[in-house]
């Protein structure tokens, strides 16, 4: 029987669109999602793409050229011994994908900038991204300097200055950068050493209360199955905290919104766990890192094209609130990232805000701002906790962009 090794960490994939997120994942973990069921493929990876790869040392060689991915290595073919098993999530570059980033960005334990040594730096999205991990606090960071079989050493040279530069007074600043080519397959090795240096897995307290986010949701049935076979709905995303286990009573937050004469009202959702898949692999138990693919006893016509994407999920009783309006510290940029679209003026009241917490993405329109703090009412509910980080955009021109950090008020 092959052994799996199951993720214990996330590591993002951020940077701009085509500078090699997802030709890197690809170098270091091999398969790509090909190892996961079609459910899985269907739901979770289409948004946010993902793979596991399995880092192992080589022990014929030095550091660093002892760090692969290959489970054999040497002249005698000699195994290679397992370090750890992460888990990649691929945001999407794309400047339209922003809220998916950010919401990617909640579940990520530390992330890998991708920048491509044949552009100038920053493009936009480099700049956004990185501004993303700022706000919601990512500080474990390592640069790949993509696509350096691109260009001569002198440009290179010039590329990674012109990074350096780049990240000074950000969040990335000290970050080690790793001229790579993912396409080639050069220096691999020395990203990996990169990212097990400065990407830990965090320490995890195994006795608190399971933390889901939901960053999916989906009906796995084809169309026509009968009621005999039908499956219930399947919740995707990640445990930030604690362990979930096959028969576990959940709760769901905000849940569903029902309408009681006249009246609407969010009410949470429970349920049980009916199975849970990590890593392409069914199993009983599942404790945070890596992406996994949820069955519970929920009709499937809840959970169909991601309906309870950005809701949390835990025992009963022990969420944080369900908020339908909510008051936030707000901190501003200083100015709009990515082509000079300018500063970033004050919040007023009336405007609309969509705003990232956790895997949720909701439009709230503020009811009250005034030297920084908003009071905003949400189209939306969501669940969270005091103290969580907003990423808030607002709309210029034909596209939400960001332009601070909020942190939710007790
Ligand atoms: P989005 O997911 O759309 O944001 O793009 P991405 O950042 O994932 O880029 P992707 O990996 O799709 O790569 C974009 C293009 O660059 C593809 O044609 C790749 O083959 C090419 N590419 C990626 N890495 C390298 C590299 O190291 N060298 C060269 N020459 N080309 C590369």
């Amino acid at each position: 029987m092959t052994s799996h090794n199951h993720p214990e960490v996330n590591i993002g994939l951020v940077g701009h669109v085509d500078h090699g997120k997802t030709t890197l994942v690809q170098a270091l973990s091999g398969e790509w999602t090909d190892q996961h069921s079609e459910e899985m493929k269907r739901g979770i990876s289409i948004r946010l793409g993902y793979a596991d790869a399995t880092f192992r040392r080589c022990p014929e060689e030095e550091e660093p050229e002892a760090f692969t991915v290959e489970e054999t290595c040497g002249e005698h073919d000699v195994e290679t011994d397992v370090l750890r098993t992460v888990s990649f999530v691929d945001a999407p570059g794309h400047e339209t994908l922003m809220a998916t980033m950010l919401s990617g960005a909640s579940i990520m334990d530390g992330a890998v900038l991708v920048v491509s040594a044949s552009e100038p730096v920053p493009q936009a999205q480099t700049e956004e991204h990185l501004m993303a991990l700022d706000i919601i606090g990512i500080d474990n960071i390592v640069v790949a300097q993509n696509k350096v079989d691109l260009v001569d050493q002198e440009r290179a040279q010039e590329n990674y200055q012109q990074i350096q530069e780049f990240v000074k007074g950000t969040v990335a600043e000290g970050a080690p950068i790793v001229p790579v080519s993912a396409q080639q397959g050069v220096n691999t090795d020395l990203l990996i050493q990169a990212i097990q240096e400065e990407i830990p897995t965090p320490e995890r307290d195994p006795d608190v209360d399971a933390q889901m986010m939901v960053a999916r949701s989906f009906d796995i049935n084809r169309p026509g199955t009968t009621w005999a076979d039908l499956k219930g709905g399947v919740l995707g995303g990640s445990l930030v905290q604690g362990s979930l286990e096959v028969d576990d009573e959940i709760e769901l937050r905000p849940g569903r919104e029902v309408d009681e004469g006249g009246q609407t009202e969010w009410r949470p959702v429970t349920t049980s766990v009916r199975s849970i898949q990590a890593g392409g692999d069914f199993v009983d138990e599942a404790t945070p890192g890596g992406l996994l693919g949820v069955g519970t006893g929920l009709d499937p016509a809840i959970t169909k094209g991601d309906a309870l994407a950005g809701q949390v999920a835990g025992p009963p009783g022990s969420l944080p609130p369900t908020l339908e309006q909510f008051t936030m510290d707000v901190d501003l940029l200083e100015r709009i990232v990515g082509d000079n679209a300018g500063e970033v003026e004050e919040i007023s009241t009336g405007e609309p805000l969509m705003l990232t917490i956790g895997t949720a993405t909701t439009v709230g329109s503020v009811t009250s701002a005034r030297g920084g703090e908003a009071e905003v009412a949400l189209k939306r509910p969501v669940c969270a906790a005091p103290g969580s980080k907003i990423a808030i955009n607002r709309r210029v021109g034909a596209r939400w962009r960001l332009i601070g950090v909020g942190t939710l008020r007790e």
